[in-house]
C-alpha cells in the first residue's frame, strides 16, 4: 500500500486532471473514455502503465469487452514523476483495484 499522504494527492491529481474524462469513479464514457475501475491495464504491468500515463495514448484499444479509439493526452509536461507516481498509486488502489504503488522512480525510469 502506498501511504496515505500519496494516495491523498493521488486523488486530487485524479480530480484536476482525469476525472473529466475517466470520471469520478472511474467509470469512464462507454466507447468514448475507457473505464479505468478493475481494468486489467490499470492492475497490470507498471510500466506499461507509467508508458501511457507519460506519454499517451492514441489508437484502437479493446478494454472489458469495449473497443476505444480515442486520444489521451501526454502528461509528462503537465505532471511531475512525483504526481504521475501518486495519480497512479491512487487509481491501483481504488475502486475495486488491487495493484501496488507504484514511485516516482518507476515513472522516471520509464522512456518513451
Ligand atoms: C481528455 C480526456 C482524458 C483525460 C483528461 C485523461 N484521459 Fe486517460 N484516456 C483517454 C482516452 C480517450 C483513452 C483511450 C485512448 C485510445 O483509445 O487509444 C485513455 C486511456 C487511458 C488509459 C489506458 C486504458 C487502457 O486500458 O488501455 C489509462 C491508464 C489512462 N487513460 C489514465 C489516465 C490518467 C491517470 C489520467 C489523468 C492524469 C487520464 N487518463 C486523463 C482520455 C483521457
Amino acid at each position: 500500500m502506498a501511504g496515505s499522504a500519496t494516495l491523498a494527492a493521488g486523488a486530487k491529481v485524479f480530480s484536476t486532471n482525469c476525472s473529466s474524462c475517466h470520471q469520478a469513479q472511474g467509470t469512464g464514457q462507454p466507447g468514448v473514455f475507457p473505464p479505468l475501475a478493475k481494468n486489467p491495464t490499470v492492475n497490470g504491468n507498471a510500466t506499461r502503465l507509467i508508458h501511457i500515463v507519460k506519454y499517451g495514448l492514441s489508437g484502437s484499444v479493446a478494454v472489458l469487452g469495449t473497443t476505444y479509439n480515442g486520444l489521451m493526452p501526454a502528461w509528462h509536461s503537465t505532471l511531475s514523476d512525483a504526481d504521475i507516481a501518486a495519480v497512479l498509486s491512487y487509481v491501483r488502489s481504488s475502486w475495486g483495484n488491487k495493484a501496488g504503488p507504484i514511485d516516482a522512480s518507476q515513472v522516471a525510469a520509464v522512456k518513451q
